[in-house]
């Protein structure tokens, strides 16, 4: 008996209307344009202005574009995974705001927590509920409204995040689809990236949004070594066990952190730059709406039987790489 197999059928994505450029970020913080795009790559972010709206808008959106691209109703959805590490509340779900909203009444939903690495964790969660017979169809979505736990007085990490969301379709099928991923966590003692206060560890008060705790923080240069080599390290481990070579590898498609941590991936690869990827000057790091986002503005481009490797490194710290054949 053939295996199923979870293959991408519909591919969607919403980008706020307002483009924050680092020419603006001049305003706010002493930096300018020129280190900008020197050190990261990125000339311009999209933010998500309308105080009414938060993360779950912008997962509706996707969610919508991709149902409609992969010519399905919201009803046939099985499950429905939002990765998010800037969900509208701590809960009720993100996902399950979305599942309502799209009239996804046969689905059931939930967030996953993984930080950059959060589409790729969801993406190969969702592929094995489809892959054990349990689910037909699920909805996985990758949004963060990063604009909301940015700290516009921190040139060290306000210049890198944006807002997003892109979302697939997963369907069963036979032919492609996701055919191996690997997944490594390090627990994060030193919290080289986190947001220091929200949680149960230190709930808000007056004192933590007065010392804005409820902002994200990083130590760039470690997270920056660190994700070097892990990118790297992840995306050789799937194409050894998959026998596959630089050649063989279509499109390397890779978490939009910064632009110096992707060609040093592409560099190990073995891959040329022209089979890369590469969105990060448009839209900064979106945490886990990069990589749907890059599979949306590629989209017409993708054959069918394209080896694909999809690859990311986050906060947790989180890392992965997902081998995907494209069957659209
Ligand atoms: O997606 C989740 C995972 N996150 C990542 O993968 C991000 C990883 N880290 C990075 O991408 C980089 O470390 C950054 C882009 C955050 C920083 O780049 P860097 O080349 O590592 O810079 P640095 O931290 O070593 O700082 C170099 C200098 C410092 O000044 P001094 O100490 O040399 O005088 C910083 O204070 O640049 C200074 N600096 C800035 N200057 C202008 C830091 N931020 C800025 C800024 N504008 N925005």
């Amino acid at each position: 008996m053939t295996p199923n197999r979870a293959v991408i059928t519909g591919v969607g994505r919403y980008l706020p209307d307002y483009v924050m450029t680092n020419k603006e970020l001049e305003s706010y913080v002493e930096t300018n344009d020129e280190w900008i795009r020197s050190r990261t790559g990125i000339s311009e972010r999209r933010i998500l202005k309308d105080p009414d709206k938060a993360t779950s808008h912008m997962a509706e959106k996707a969610a919508i574009d991709a149902l409609d691209d992969a010519g399905i109703s919201a009803e046939e959805i099985d499950a429905i995974i939002v990765a998010t590490v800037t969900p509208d509340y701590m809960f009720p779900a993100t996902a399950g705001l979305v599942q309502k909203r799209i009239g996804a009444t046969n689905a059931y939903a939930f967030d996953l927590s993984a930080a950059c690495s959060g589409f790729l964790y969801a993406l190969s969660t969702g592929g094995m509920m489809i892959e054990s017979g349990r689910a037909k169809k699920v909805l996985v979505i990758g949004a963060d409204k990063m604009s909301s736990i940015v700290d516009f007085t921190d040139r060290t990490t306000c210049i890198l995040f944006g807002d997003a969301a892109g979302a697939v379709v997963l369907e069963e099928g036979t032919d492609g689809g996701i055919i191996d991923f690997v997944h490594h966590t390090e627990g994060d003692e030193q919290c080289m990236l986190y947001q220091p206060a929200g949680g149960s560890k230190n709930p808000a008060s007056e004192e933590t949004v007065k010392n804005r705790e409820h902002y994200l923080r990083q130590d760039g240069r470690s997270v920056f070594k660190k994700a070097t080599e892990g990118m790297a390290d992840v995306s050789l481990e799937i194409m050894q066990r998959n026998n596959l070579s630089g050649d063989d590898v279509a499109w390397l498609v890779p978490h939009q952190a910064n632009l110096r941590i992707i060609d040093a991936t592409a560099r190990r690869m073995g891959i040329d730059k022209d089979k890369v990827m590469i969105n990060i000057e448009k839209y900064g790091n979106t945490t886990a709406a990069t990589i749907p986002l890059c599979l949306y503005d590629w989209k017409d481009q993708l054959n069918k039987g394209d080896n694909l490797v999809l690859a990311a490194f986050g906060g947790g710290l989180t890392w992965g790489a997902i081998y995907l054949k494209w069957s659209k």
